[in-house]
């Protein structure tokens, strides 16, 4: 009965886009989607991230390939996305991942500030979405937002991330809903605090605020990369196929009792220790 669905290498034959994959939690979704039978390929702006990603993905995948290209950029994520579809064919799977983040109180955020942060997360999520657009398997492919915590509960010294965020949800949820007829997926990841990342050392630096981020969650622990991963290997494949439109929590219950996870104070302090 569930041939059909749970076929062996669950990702095999199937190709996949991972913009912002070249560290953290995006990386350990590439190297999953590699490790299940997939070709791979990853974007960011910095050459060398992009060389030893690729190095890393490549023992999975021989023929995986990296872009350094600007999310902000369209015409250079439309070439990347394009080269990768050149080499391939019709694109399975894309992640956008891509985001900036530091904490900083509203009254001390530049409107560059916040617009960096807007347009890296946001504005980068719909060029990834709209350029893929074109070049993705109609019916059958699964597109993947990575949001954040920030979408829908407030932390202080978060207003740029919560706003971006915010709108990768509607951008997910709209494109769900413009895309499904064609048979193409679109659904969000929200990540709870995952340990070793960039992220978390920007927004937990301190013993104090790991201390607070663990309280903070139902299962008293971080997440680790592998949690991520092992989600978007599920909405990636066949086994999520039913699903479009939804944002997904893995955050070992934290959206439950967030508030106070990163408190006024907690974060004053935080800045004054040089955070
Ligand atoms: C206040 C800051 C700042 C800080 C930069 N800016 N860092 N303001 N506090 N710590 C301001 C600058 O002064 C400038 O404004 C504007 O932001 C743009 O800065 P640039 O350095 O020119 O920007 P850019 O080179 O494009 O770099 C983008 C960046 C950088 C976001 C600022 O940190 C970056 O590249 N980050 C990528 C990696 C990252 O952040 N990973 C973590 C993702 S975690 P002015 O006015 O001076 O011109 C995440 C969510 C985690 O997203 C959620 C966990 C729960
Ligand atoms: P990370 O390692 O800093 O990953 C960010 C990636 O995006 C890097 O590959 C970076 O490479 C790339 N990038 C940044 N700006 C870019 C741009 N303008 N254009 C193209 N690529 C760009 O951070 P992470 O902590 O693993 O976070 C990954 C994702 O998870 C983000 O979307 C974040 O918001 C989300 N998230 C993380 C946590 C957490 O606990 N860490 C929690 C919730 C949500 P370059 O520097 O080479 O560009």
């Amino acid at each position: 009965m569930l041939e059909s669905t749970f076929r062996t290498g669950l990702l095999n034959g199937k190709t996949a886009f991972v913009a912002g994959g070249t560290s953290g939690i995006n990386l350990g979704i590439a190297e999953a989607f590699a490790r299940y039978g997939a070709r791979v390929a990853v974007m960011s702006r910095k050459q060398q991230k992009v060389d030893d990603a690729v190095a890393h993905l490549a023992q999975w995948d021989e023929h995986a390939c990296g872009y350094a290209a600007d999310v902000r950029e369209y015409a250079a994520v439309e070439q990347a996305l394009g080269d990768f579809h050149t080499k391939v064919g019709a694109i399975d799977i894309v992640v956008s991942g891509a985001a900036g983040n530091f904490l900083a109180p509203a009254s001390q955020l530049s409107a560059n500030a916040f617009r960096t942060v807007v347009e890296i997360d946001l504005l980068g999520t719909f060029h990834v979405m709209r350029a893929a657009y074109a070049l993705l398997r109609k019916p059958g492919a699964s597109l993947i937002n990575i949001s954040a915590p920030q979408s829908t509960t407030v932390s202080f010294g978060q207003v740029h991330a919560s706003a971006a965020k915010a709108g990768v949800d509607m951008v997910t949820k709209s494109l769900a809903v413009e895309w499904g007829a064609e048979g193409v997926r679109v659904n969000a990841i929200v990540p709870g605090p995952i340990d070793d990342t960039e992220g978390m050392a920007r927004l937990a630096p301190t013993p104090a605020a790991r201390k607070a981020v663990q309280a903070s969650c139902p299962l008293g622990k971080f997440g680790g990369i592998e949690d991520i991963a092992g989600l978007a290997l599920f909405l990636a494949s066949d086994a999520g196929q039913y699903m479009t439109g939804t944002v997904t929590y893995c955050d070992g219950g934290q959206v439950l009792t967030m508030a106070g996870a990163l408190s006024p104070s907690a974060v004053q302090q935080m800045l004054a220790q040089g955070a």
